[in-house]
């Protein structure tokens, strides 16, 4: 739904000393805002010069009267305001934002929240300093000096924020080098630098997502105050801090053999419940062969769970639930079972000791059966097709 402008109309840009933005699209993702529209259509079209082309794309996924009250304040705004409403809800806050830059048609898109915690007056001064600086990204953050995070509730939310803030550029020293406040929400990106493609939002950290997989070139950064909200309440919730965490681990796991470094830590995590059950059916008098086995469960379940969650997520429709616990099991298992003449092996034929032969077979072990996870529980079946050149219909 677009609302065209029935007030001023747009006016071209003109050539001035400071180099001006072409243009600009404002994405604001919106989950029950009809108490914060009003007043942020108003302070936008205040801020933004009218010699600036300007429109605001909502993505919209509320199921109150959001988009009704959008549609009624659109009538006085000087420039275009389309809602776009989902019926579902894909990726909460980020897939939205996505959604919003796929629809954006200006050179620059600027990305906000709805609830006034983002100062709409500063629109223009991320423009202007994404210009002056020739930076495809000016983040809005909340740690340069000028900045605050007043806004933020309570010291538990502004101690996970610094954690959360700390583990992201830990996990990503080059891309996020120059941005102080990688967990801010508010921020402006030219639209030539963004791959919406490639972009796989989980939960609330779209400048993150952006920041790591579409690598733009040159950040610039601007201080700001996040606010109090306006009306009514924060749709993040403790899951959120969760979701961030496996966003992390995707993000960082995304190259083959990140992939197999963190298959092999989820494996070694593998050792704890495995051994835990191996004490606990020992101790109950079960014979340490029977308890080997099924000890082996244990860790075989854990590493599934582990793997599911953090490693294939996006990799996991290719097959039915049953059918990866199926595979990954006998994968698993079969692990145990070519190990041991594997070190005869090893011992028979390379003359190895017990200890360098059984480090091997591990290794071994290990690698073929990071590679038939991936090709035989992960991997879709039309790529596996392609690739041995059948044709997959
Ligand atoms: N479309 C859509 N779908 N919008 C959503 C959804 C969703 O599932 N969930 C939240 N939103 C919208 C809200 O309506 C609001 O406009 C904006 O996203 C931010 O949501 P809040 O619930 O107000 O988030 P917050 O204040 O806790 O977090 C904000 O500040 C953090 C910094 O501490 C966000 O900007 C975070 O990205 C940011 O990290
Ligand atoms: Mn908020």
């Amino acid at each position: 739904m677009t609302i065209q402008p029935t007030g001023a109309e747009h006016v071209a840009p003109v050539a001035g000393d400071v180099p001006e933005p072409g243009a600009v699209t404002v994405v604001i993702p919106t989950f029950n805002e009809a108490g914060n529209v009003r007043e942020l259509l108003r302070r936008i079209a205040d801020a933004v010069p009218h010699r600036v082309p300007c429109e605001v794309v909502f993505v919209d996924d509320s199921t109150d009267d959001t988009p009704a009250v959008i549609a009624d304040a659109a009538r006085y705004c000087p420039f275009p305001v389309t809602v776009l409403h989902r019926d579902t809800p894909d990726g909460g806050l980020g897939g939205a934002v996505v959604e919003g830059l796929k629809a954006a048609t200006a050179d620059w898109v600027v990305v906000m929240d709805a609830d006034l915690q983002h100062p709409p007056a500063l629109v223009p001064d991320l423009l202007a300093t994404g210009e002056k600086e020739g930076a495809d990204l000016v983040v809005a953050s909340r740690y340069l000096p000028g900045g605050s995070r007043a806004g933020l509730a309570g010291g538990y939310r502004v101690a996970v924020s610094r954690g959360a803030t700390w583990l992201a550029k830990g996990a990503f020293p080059r891309a996020l080098g120059s941005v102080s406040d990688p967990m801010s929400g508010f921020f402006a990106i030219r639209r030539s630098a963004v791959t919406a493609d490639a972009l796989k939002p989980l939960g609330y950290k779209i400048l993150l997502e952006l920041a790591v997989r579409c690598r733009p070139t040159g950040v610039a950064e601007v201080p700001f105050v996040f606010e109090e909200r306006y009306a009514g309440e924060s749709k993040s919730t403790a899951k959120e801090g969760l979701r961030f965490l496996r966003h992390l681990v995707e993000l960082r796991t995304a190259s083959p053999l990140a992939r197999m470094a963190a298959f092999g830590l989820i494996g070694l995590t593998g050792f704890v419940p495995n051994l835990a059950a191996l004490y606990v059916l020992t101790g109950l008098g079960v014979h340490y062969l029977p308890a080997e086995i099924l000890a082996n469960q244990f860790g075989v379940a854990w590493n599934f769970l582990l793997i599911e969650v953090l490693l294939f997520r996006d990799r996991r429709h290719h097959r039915h639930w049953a059918d990866r616990v199926g595979r990954f099991a006998l994968l698993a298992n079969a692990d145990l079972v070519v190990r041991i003449p594997l070190i005869a092996l090893f011992v028979g034929q390379l003359q190895l000791s017990a200890l360098p032969a059984t480090a091997l077979a591990l290794l071994t072990t290990f690698v073929l059966r990071f590679a038939g996870t991936e090709a035989l529980v992960y991997l879709p079946r039309r790529a596996r097709a392609a690739r041995t050149g059948r044709n997959p219909r």
